[in-house]
């Protein structure tokens, strides 16, 4: 029997249909397609996720540490070149001069009656704040301490330049007396 083309597809669709059907419910009772629904693949969620090694950080991480740990554990890595001063100025021009003065002696804009009292620990030229460690300093700006804020936005290394450009300021004073 000989049946047209088109006939032939349609009839080949239906076929194809119905041995199809339910294919999925089957397919297991087949011995040979067992191996498919139960081999020894990991399942979604099965195994414990990877947790980091220990002991380890992310790539990046900056530790924060407090006032007395960056007293005691940390130095400058700074030489403290011209240059390296030079940044300090500017990050100090951004961060810190509202508050200490734009030589450090306490009395930035925001400081005066009504507005931020003026500590003598403000003073950053002070016998005291000579006598600070790099840091202490360091870690002043990243935990900040009573009324001042954390400046933990300074990224840890301009820190340090921060820190050459203070002793810069102390230097200055120091020598104009
Ligand atoms: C919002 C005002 C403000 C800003 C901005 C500020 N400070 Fe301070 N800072 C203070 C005050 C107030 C104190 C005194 C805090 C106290 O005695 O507890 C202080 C104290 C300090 C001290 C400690 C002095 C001491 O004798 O213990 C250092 C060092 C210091 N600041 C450095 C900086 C640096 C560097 C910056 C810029 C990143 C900065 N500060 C920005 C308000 C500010």
């Amino acid at each position: 029997m000989s049946l047209r083309p088109g006939v032939r597809a349609v009839l080949a669709a239906m076929v194809l249909a119905i041995t199809t059907s339910a294919c999925d419910d089957q397919v297991k009772y087949v011995p040979w397609f067992a191996t498919m629904t139960s081999q020894p693949s990991v399942e979604t969620y099965e195994a414990e996720p990877m947790a980091p090694v220990a002991g380890t950080v992310p790539a990046g991480f900056e530790r924060n540490l407090d006032l007395l740990a960056a007293d005691t554990l940390l130095t400058n890595p700074l030489a403290g070149t011209p240059e390296e001063v030079e940044r300090g100025r500017v990050l100090f021009l951004q961060f810190c001069v509202v508050c200490h003065g734009d030589e450090g002696k306490g009395d930035g804009p925001v400081v005066g009656p009504n507005r931020l009292p003026p500590l003598p620990t403000l003073n950053l030229l002070s016998e005291r704040a000579v006598d600070l460690s790099d840091g202490y300093i360091y870690g002043m700006i990243g935990n900040g301490r009573g009324v001042m804020p954390s400046y933990r936005r300074v990224p840890a290394e301009d820190r340090w330049y921060l820190v050459k450009y203070v002793r810069k300021l102390q230097e200055q004073a120091s020598a104009a007396e």
